[in-house]
């Protein structure tokens, strides 16, 4: 065998090498082929065999190099959010937060400074396929961005949709399993969806915006993104406030129908992703702007809700939109694997000055996160190139299967993988401000769900708030998929509608062949807690009048174009770029 070596020019560390790989090459000529070790590849068709027509040899070192690479070519996809599309950009900040300095709510680096730019690395995805399967699924769409900082790694790991089906993260396997294939005939069953999500009356707030148009966003550049759950901002003097983050795509928000999706997924299973690298190809760089909402970092009694639900939005004429600044993305992906299957998201990876909320579901996530990624990808998964943060880890973790390099902190003795040393180790940073921060909480250990529940106003307010084609979409695709459930689902669904709103009760119950009579006998599901308003439509099921409005704005009611519909100036059918909610309700349902 034998190499052509030439001489290795002084070689680079391999933090200097880009991507970690190594840019000098020990062949001659850069375009051959080599194994792994560097030897060329003088036959990349033919196996080493004795005579042309075999016996292999065991020994035939690139041939087995080759194949029990490509056996292990997979890493488990994730169990979630499979299917997805990776672009790259930047976040420039305002300065401001709304009309105020952004150092009144927060200390976050990232937000201080007008103009200030951020690299950013965004995924988009679809929920709950495999990495192979349509991106025109009924799914909500992931929206993870991870803010590269001066401080180090930010995400965001949000969705397309404002809320969520449940509110306790120890719910979380159960509502994907029901959404899932069935464990034994492997396709999604409406029947499973439908009998969990009718005993999960938290989930119809959810069901209501999946089930209408922005259930099938027409691609990844025109729809919004929402953190869902509440986190926290932290400013110097160790004040907190609670905010939700929005963005706000530039190019307003478009859906498709079913019968649209229909259409394309007929010919085509990625049609999202090629949208996205198109657009971004063609210099047409996809732009949202980021919004928050901000509460006193209280429990809010005065609310019919609790701001830490994730079931639920903050009304927006009483908790305005306040920009922070605008993403753009403007850089494609070089490699699929290394950039998409590779990148790890985790609502644990905060900045000092952003922080967590108390909100269950918020907790949870914090440890799945890691945690399928430790598995996923392996536990050094943060020591490759898309994960790694803008500056330079120095940590005393060693060692663990694919460790890549060691994390030595500039000086730190490579003796010394301990704290505290006298022998050049790492040492403590100092807090940047307070270490204190936050209303004192007081409570007993318990399991309870928290009270404030009201599970159907807010699902009303969505449905009189739609346009008529988005509340007549939602309707045909609820009575579609409840159709081929079994009749004790489908009456006890048209219950939790009928409570919703009358109007929403009767036209699905209308195309089911269920009356508000034949479910006005159901009890209230067991440890459902009913608000007066919802008992009192209880007695009265059917002949209620409409519920009235309790904000007039209403986060993710943006004006949602068909996909066919032409847009003006490139922008949303409202008119203004980055112009949020503020849809009057049609009132068309009375
Ligand atoms: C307790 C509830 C939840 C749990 C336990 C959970 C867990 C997970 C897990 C295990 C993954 C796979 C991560 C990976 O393999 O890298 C994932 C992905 C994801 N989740 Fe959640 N999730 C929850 C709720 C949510 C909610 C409410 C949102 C939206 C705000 C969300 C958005 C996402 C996104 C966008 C991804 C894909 C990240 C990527 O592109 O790599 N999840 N989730």
């Amino acid at each position: 065998m034998g190499p052509v070596v030439t001489a290795r020019k002084k070689g680079k560390t391999l933090s200097e090498r880009a991507n970690g790989r190594p840019e000098e090459t020990t062949v001659e000529d850069q375009n051959v082929l080599t194994n792994r070790q560097g030897h060329p590849v003088y036959d990349n068709q033919n196996q080493r065999t004795v005579g042309a027509r075999g016996p292999a040899t065991l020994e035939n070192y690139q041939f087995l190099e080759k194949i029990s690479h490509f056996d292990r070519e997979r890493i488990p996809e994730r169990v979630v959010h499979a299917r997805g599309a990776v672009a790259h950009g930047y976040f420039e900040a305002y300065g401001k937060i709304g009309d105020e300095p952004a150092s009144k709510y927060t200390r976050a680096k990232l937000f201080q400074k007008e103009g200030e730019k951020t690299p950013v690395t965004i995924r988009f995805s679809t929920v709950i396929g495999g990495r192979d399967s349509a991106e025109t699924a009924r799914d909500p769409r992931g929206f993870a961005v991870k803010f590269r900082t001066e401080d180090g790694n930010w995400d965001l790991v949000g969705n397309n949709i404002a809320v969520f089906f449940i509110r306790d993260a120890i719910k979380f396997p159960d509502v994907i399993h029901s959404l899932k294939p069935d464990p034994v005939t492997f396709r999604q069953e409406p029947n499973r969806i439908f009998d969990f999500m009718s005993q999960t009356p938290e989930s119809m707030h959810m069901l209501t915006h999946l089930f209408s148009p922005r259930g099938i966003p027409s691609d990844y550049r025109h729809m919004q993104g929402f953190g869902v759950n509440t986190y926290k901002m932290v400013n110097e003097n160790g004040e907190t406030v609670l905010v939700k983050y929005h963005f706000q795509p530039k190019a307003g928000v478009k859906a498709l129908t079913q019968e649209q999706a229909n259409a394309i997924q007929a010919t085509d299973l990625g049609h999202a992703t090629k949208d996205l690298m198109d657009a971004i190809d063609r210099g047409d760089y996809p732009e949202w702007e980021l919004q928050v909402q901000v509460m006193s970092d209280d429990e809010h009694p005065e609310l019919d809700f609790d701001p830490l639900d994730d079931t639920k939005v903050w009304p927006e004429d009483r908790f305005p939109l306040l920009p922070v600044g605008r993403m753009v993305l403007d850089r494609n992906i070089r490699d699929h694997f290394n950039e998409n299957e590779q990148i790890a998201f985790g609502t644990g990876v905060l900045v000092d000055g952003l922080d967590f909320s108390d909100d269950k579901m918020l907790v949870g996530r914090t440890f799945s996160y890691s945690d399928t990624q430790r598995y996923r990808v392996g536990p050094n998964y943060l020591q490759l190139p898309i994960n790694q943060p803008r500056v330079r880890p120095a940590t005393n973790q060693r060692g663990g299967q694919m460790e890549y390099y060691v994390d030595l902190g500039e000086g730190q003795s490579p003796h010394t993988n301990y704290e505290p040393s006298t022998l050049g180790g790492l040492r403590e940073a100092d807090y940047p401000t307070h270490d204190e921060q936050g209303p004192v909480i007081e409570g007993r250990l318990t399991r309870k769900r928290i009270p404030r529940t009201n599970d159907y106003a807010q699902a009303a307010d969505r449905y009189k708030l739609m346009m008529d084609w988005e509340r007549d979409d939602l309707v045909f695709n609820m009575i579609d998929l409840l159709g081929q459930c079994d009749r004790h689902i489908q009456e006890r669904m048209v219950w939790h509608f009928f409570l919703v709103d009358d109007d929403y009760g009767n036209r699905v119950g209308e195309g089911l062949g269920v009356k508000a009579a034949d479910v006005a006998h159901l009890e209230p599901l067991p440890k459902q807690r009913l608000t007066d308003e919802d008992q009192r439509r209880l007695s009265n099921l059917g002949n209620n009048p409409p519920r009235e409005l309790s904000g007039e704005q209403m986060t993710g009611s943006v004006h949602v174009m068909r996909a066919d519909e032409e847009s003006t100036n490139g922008s949303a059918g409202n008119g203004a770029a980055y112009s949020a909610s503020s849809m009057q309700p049609s009132r068309s349902n009375g």
